[in-house]
């Protein structure tokens, strides 16, 4: 600001006026400019994934990838890229042509030809089949197909489990047996829960309130978290202005970003605790609630970010080992302790966290356990970092 300048040869209280006077007029034409600021900018500055910014657009990532094509390429690989699909992209489909899965009187099949898959079930005397109109889950731990039936969207009675490589129940779902051949084939999920499922399996999925399938783009993709980008790219190409038209999600605190950002799909503690029984065993899957519950794990800390460990644009790192420097910057492991020569004079302060008297690595496969989800036919991560003794009940 090059404003006091124009100041300098006059008198001090003359000075301080004109800067009273001067910093009026800023704050004025501030209000002014932000009132005036398009409705639009202030709108991407809090998005949150599953909200809708109205009146803007979606273009895809074909678009975003013509500027961040490293971003582009990578996130296009992860489970949340594939977290949604036609038949036609689903890779499991695609490797099993033929599946079947008996339960009492029903036989259930899903034939694929690379093209189209039909589900069906039959009791012995009757059939029902179906086109599968969407696949959900990327195959990392099931797959769920969603189909149509007489203009309704139903959510299949039997699942794709990777840890069997074969269909079994679908969670949440089982019906040992089923009352009737309809309630055999699917769950009936029109209306609320179909939306729900797509605005989180999928980019775009939602507007006005309500599930568009038509412009529905399928995967977790850059619009998702960033919101719809159509301006941005048209700003970013002509260069003009200074207004970015994105949300990057780097601007929010570390527990913003946990429980209302990646938690708006993945459950925050709010979510989960107004579930019945907290969600059960099945809050396993909850890592932004589980976290949350970390004992001398505070999620304000930038060390528990969920960014701290996952890059959202890069595939899950599988490598218990990889994880060690995310805990060992607060907590010494005995060999650097030792060698720091305790109890001398370089004795650590009480105040740092306490090292652990059983292992050096790989922290996160004791204290981040493995937990079996009853019927997923998966362990999933507890995010809840702890001591887990053997025979411990699971801490809801
Ligand atoms: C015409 C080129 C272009 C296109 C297309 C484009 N971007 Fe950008 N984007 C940029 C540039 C340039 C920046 C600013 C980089 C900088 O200054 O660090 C940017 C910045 C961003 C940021 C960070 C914003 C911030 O405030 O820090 C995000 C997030 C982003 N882009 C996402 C996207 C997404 C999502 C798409 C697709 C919908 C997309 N971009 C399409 C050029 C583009
Ligand atoms: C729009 C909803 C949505 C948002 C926002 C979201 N996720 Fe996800 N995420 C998903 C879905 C759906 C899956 C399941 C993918 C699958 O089918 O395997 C997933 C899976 C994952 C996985 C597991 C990947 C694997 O290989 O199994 C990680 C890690 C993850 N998300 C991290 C994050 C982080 C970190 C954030 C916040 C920066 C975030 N997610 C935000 C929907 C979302
Ligand atoms: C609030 C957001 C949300 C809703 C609603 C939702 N999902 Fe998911 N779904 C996720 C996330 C996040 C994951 C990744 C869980 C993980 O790996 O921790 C996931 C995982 C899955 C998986 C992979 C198996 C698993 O448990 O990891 C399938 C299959 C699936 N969802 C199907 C569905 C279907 C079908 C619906 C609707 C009937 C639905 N989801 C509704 C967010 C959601
Ligand atoms: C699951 C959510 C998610 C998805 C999907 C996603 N991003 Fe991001 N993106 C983030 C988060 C979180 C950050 C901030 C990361 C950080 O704190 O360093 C980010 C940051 C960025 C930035 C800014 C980097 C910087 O240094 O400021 C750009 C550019 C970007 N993303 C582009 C993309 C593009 C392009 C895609 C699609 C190919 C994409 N993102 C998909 C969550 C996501
Ligand atoms: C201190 C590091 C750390 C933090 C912070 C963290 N995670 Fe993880 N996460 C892991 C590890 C380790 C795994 C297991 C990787 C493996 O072995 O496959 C994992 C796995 C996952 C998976 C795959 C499903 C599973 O159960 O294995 C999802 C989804 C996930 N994390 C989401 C999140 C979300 C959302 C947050 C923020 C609330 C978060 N994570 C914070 C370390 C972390
Ligand atoms: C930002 C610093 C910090 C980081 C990073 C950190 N911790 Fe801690 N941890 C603490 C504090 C503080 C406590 C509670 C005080 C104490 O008991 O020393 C604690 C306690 C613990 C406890 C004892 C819990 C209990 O119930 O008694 C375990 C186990 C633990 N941490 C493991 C880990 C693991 C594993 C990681 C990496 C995934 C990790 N910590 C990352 C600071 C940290
Ligand atoms: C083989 C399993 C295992 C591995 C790997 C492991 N721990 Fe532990 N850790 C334990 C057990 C068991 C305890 C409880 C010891 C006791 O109280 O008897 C413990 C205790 C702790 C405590 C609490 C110490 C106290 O005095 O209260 C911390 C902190 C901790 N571990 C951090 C870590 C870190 C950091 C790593 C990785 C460098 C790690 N652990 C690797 C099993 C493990």
């Amino acid at each position: 600001m090059h404003l006091p300048l124009l100041f300098s040869r006059q008198p001090r209280h003359l000075l301080s006026l004109a800067r009273r006077a001067v910093c009026l007029l800023l704050l004025s034409l501030w209000l002014v400019f932000a009132e005036s600021l398009p409705e639009n900018a202030k709108a991407f500055s809090q998005f949150r994934p599953r909200r809708e910014i109205p009146g803007e657009h979606f273009v895809g990532r074909e678009v975003c990838g013509k500027c961040h094509s490293q971003k582009n390429r990578s996130q296009s690989h992860t489970a949340m890229a594939h977290a949604l699909a036609n038949p036609a992209g689903s890779a499991v489909l695609r490797s099993h042509p033929s599946l079947s899965y008996r339960a009492g009187p029903y036989i259930y099949e899903i034939l694929s030809d690379g093209q189209q898959s039909v589900f069906t079930v039959t009791d012995g005397k009757q059939i029902i089949g179906e086109p599968i109109a969407y696949a959900f889950g990327s195959g990392h731990v099931a797959q769920t197909y969603v189909l149509r039936r007489k203009g309704k969207l139903y959510e299949g009675r039997v699942s794709y489990y990777t840890g069997i490589d074969a269909l079994d129940w679908t969670l949440g779902d089982a019906l040992n047996p089923p009352p009737s051949l309809e309630e055999a084939f699917g769950r009936d999920i029109t209306s609320d829960e179909a939306r729900n499922c797509f605005s989180c399996h999928g980019t775009a999925a939602v507007a006005d309130n309500k599930l568009q399938l038509d412009r529905l783009i399928p995967g977790v993709g850059c619009e998702a978290c960033h919101g719809p980008g159509a301006k941005h790219a048209a700003a970013m190409a002509s260069g003009t202005g200074e207004e970015r038209y994105i949300f990057n999600p780097k601007t929010l605190d570390p527990d913003t970003l946990s429980q209302e950002f990646c938690g708006a799909c993945h459950r925050s503690a709010n979510t989960v605790g107004m579930m019945p029984n907290l969600g059960g065993i099945g809050n396993v899957r909850f890592q932004p609630y589980r976290i949350s519950n970390s004992r001398g794990h505070d999620t304000s800390d930038p060390h528990f970010a969920c960014t701290a460990c996952h890059d959202p644009h890069l595939d899950l790192n599988q490598d218990a080992v990889a994880y060690d420097l995310k805990c060992t910057t607060c907590h010494a492991t005995r060999a650097t302790n030792q060698r720091s020569g305790s109890p001398g004079k370089h004795a650590l302060p009480t105040s740092v966290p306490k090292s652990c008297p059983v292992a050096n690595q790989a922290c996160v496969t004791c204290h981040m356990p493995k937990v079996e989800l009853p019927g997923a036919h998966f362990k999933f991560t507890d995010h809840r970092i702890r001591i887990a003794r053997p025979g411990d009940p699971y801490p809801y």
